[in-house]
């Protein structure tokens, strides 16, 4: 194992944000997720996504200071449901395919989505 931070293999800043662009226009059109970013603004889904690509650099080890909400109080009573869990994480899996992250990125970004579900998942 290289001793890079998971920030630095995904592609930094920028290979991050590529990452986010293809993931969240995933979920929105889905038929089951989708529901929780209708009738949002586009500067609320913007803001958002801005505080999802300074997350996850922050969490991969990358440069960054994070100002959003932690995980728990920013989904607290959205009642995400195990079913809501198993198409984000499909959809996860659809956007490692599509930008082709090697197998141990992979393992990386699917053990630390696992390590938030608990404070996500509440219905
Ligand atoms: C089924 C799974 C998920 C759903 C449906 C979901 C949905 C949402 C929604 C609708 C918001 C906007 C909340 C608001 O504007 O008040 C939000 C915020 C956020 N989500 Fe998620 N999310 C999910 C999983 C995740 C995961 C796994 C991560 C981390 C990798 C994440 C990171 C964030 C961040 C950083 C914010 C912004 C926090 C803030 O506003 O301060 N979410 N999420």
């Amino acid at each position: 194992m290289s001793g890079r931070s998971l920030y630095e293999r995904l592609g930094g800043y920028d290979g991050i944000t590529v990452f986010v662009n293809d993931l969240l226009p995933r979920l929105q059109a889905d038929a089951l997720v989708g529901r929780f970013w209708k009738n949002r603004g586009d500067d609320g889904i913007a803001r958002e996504k801005q505080l999802l690509i300074d997350y996850v650099c922050f969490r991969a080890g990358g440069p960054m200071y994070y100002t959003g909400r932690d995980m728990k109080l920013s989904h607290q009573g959205m009642k995400i449901s195990e079913n809501d869990w198993s198409a984000f994480l499909q959809h996860v899996g659809a956007t490692m395919d599509a930008v082709k992250l090697a197998e141990q990125e992979r393992g990386d970004i699917n053990a630390f989505v696992a390590s938030l579900k608990d404070d996500i998942v509440e219905a």
